[in-house]
């Protein structure tokens, strides 16, 4: 067997994480989840009352807090100093504010090197914005995931539920709308599909169908 790359990109709830879980379990790969480490430092930001803005003060918070994960085959834990951030880091102070922080080209430069460190060996699955485009442009099976936006405000607020985070549809549609569009407009690495990364459009699809799309891929790369 190939050790092989698996690179997962698209906007905000568009099913990446739930359905790279998934295919991590099946084959026995790594998941990593590179907005948890985006929104840690969002995390960091709002905890030791640095301003979004300020760059310099992110990247410092960076080093003197790093990020840590506990990986597990299926699922990753977040840890900044020995304290599981893992819940807090979905908490919408944290989601309405990352896409700001994930701006800033010294947070992107240290978070991707870490990234990379992560999938050296292969036998990765990594799920994120820029993962095919920038972290691992030599992943051997790139999927850009998208879904509509009336979607996937439906799921992030299905998913809210679950976690007793009370925020109205149309909200929740807005926040979406806003976080792609800072997302794909920034200037360093925005959000993209790969030239050679293959488009998945989960609107309407269950869970298992997508999986099964992808898991192709992945079987005829290995
Ligand atoms: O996947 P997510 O919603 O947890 O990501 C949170 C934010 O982090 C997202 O709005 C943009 C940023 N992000 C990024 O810029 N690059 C990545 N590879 C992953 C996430």
């Amino acid at each position: 067997m190939k050790k092989i790359k698996v690179a997962i990109d698209g906007p905000a709830s568009s099913g990446k994480s739930t359905v790279a879980k998934r295919l991590a379990k099946q084959f026995g790969f790594i998941y990593t989840d590179t907005g948890a480490m985006y929104r840690a430092v969002t995390y960091l930001a709002l905890t030791y009352h640095v301003p979004f803005s300020d760059e310099q003060a992110l990247v410092e918070l960076l080093h003197q807090h790093p990020i840590e994960f506990k990986q597990t085959q299926t699922e990753q834990q977040v840890f900044v100093d020995q304290k599981n951030i893992t819940d807090a880091i979905r908490q919408p102070d944290v989601t309405n504010n990352v896409s700001e922080v994930a701006t800033h080209q010294g947070v992107r430069e240290a978070l991707v090197k870490q990234q990379q460190l992560i999938a050296e060996n292969g036998q990765v699955i990594m799920d994120g914005r820029d993962i095919g485009t920038a972290v691992l442009p030599d992943a051997q099976v790139k999927i850009f995931l998208v879904a509509s936006v009336t979607e996937r405000a439906q799921r992030r607020y299905a998913e809210n539920q679950t976690k007793g985070i009370l925020t109205d549809l149309d909200t929740l549609t807005k926040e979406i709308q806003q976080r792609d569009h800072i997302d794909s407009t920034r200037e360093i690495s925005p959000l993209k599909q790969a030239e050679d990364a293959i488009l998945v459009d989960t609107t309407g699809k269950s869970i298992d169908q997508v999986v099964q799309i992808i898991a192709e891929y992945i079987q005829q790369a290995l």
